[in-house]
């Protein structure tokens, strides 16, 4: 099992909606950027699409993680995958097909990741595990910045790192929820090596400070 290196998204929902690019740039040592698609209908927000992701990719140097909390990704997640970005996650409880659309965003050059809810059980996802560059954790409800991190999903994440790790496989695991510099210790300890962060990092004076201070937590904790 080769060594995991953690790495920080932000998530630019607790970001200023007109001043993106400012807020990009306030990011840059991250390691990605976490991009919120909702839809009104598979959760009860709305936030951007395509033409806004389209110019954050055009923006940012960063490579852009899309996490599409969407009805049908089936239809939608290639067109992400087309205007750049490196990364879509698309929801267990949205996708028709979902092996054959990570076949697709794989082929595009753009990595395929299948996101959990709360009430989901990541056990069926162990037998098409190798479809997938990352498994997304949630540890809130989808839909909102700013909720309370949801310690009881923990176990979900022990039991998918364990799985990875039996079979020697590179899957990362990320998790997008409540992190903070707080809980970054708990969800490395927990095995998640990719941490997205939304209002720990932008409600913070100092994004890069709150940045390196979650990486430097969850580093110290991390196990496989
Ligand atoms: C919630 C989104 C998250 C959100 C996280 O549905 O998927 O990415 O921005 O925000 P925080 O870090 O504030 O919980
Ligand atoms: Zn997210």
């Amino acid at each position: 099992m080769k060594a995991m290196t953690i790495r920080i998204a932000p998530s630019i929902l607790s970001a200023d909606f007109c001043n993106l690019e400012r807020d990009l740039k306030a990011i840059s040592n991250a390691d990605l950027v976490h991009v919120d698609v909702m839809d009104h209908h598979f959760v009860p927000n709305l936030t951007l699409g395509e033409p806004i992701v389209k110019r954050i990719c055009e923006v940012t140097e960063l490579p852009v993680d899309v996490h599409l909390m969407i009805e049908d990704p089936d239809r939608w997640a290639p067109e992400y995958a087309k205007l750049g970005a490196a990364s879509v996650s698309f929801h267990m409880g949205a996708a028709h097909a979902p092996v054959r659309l990570a076949r697709q965003l794989r082929e595009m050059g753009c990595q395929a990741c299948y996101a959990v809810r709360p009430a989901e059980p990541v056990e069926p996802i162990f037998d098409i595990l190798d479809e997938f560059d990352m498994i997304l954790i949630m540890t809130v409800e989808p839909g909102f910045g700013g909720q309370k991190f949801l310690t009881n999903q923990m176990a979900k994440v022990r039991r998918l790192r364990d799985e990875i790790t039996r079979r020697g496989l590179g899957t990362h695991i990320q998790v997008d929820g409540g992190v903070s510099p707080s809980t970054a210790t708990t969800v490395a300890a927990a095995g998640a090596d990719v941490l997205v962060a939304g209002s720990a990092v932008y409600g913070a004076a100092s994004p890069v400070a709150a940045i390196d201070a979650i990486r430097e937590r969850a580093q110290g904790a991390y196990r496989d």
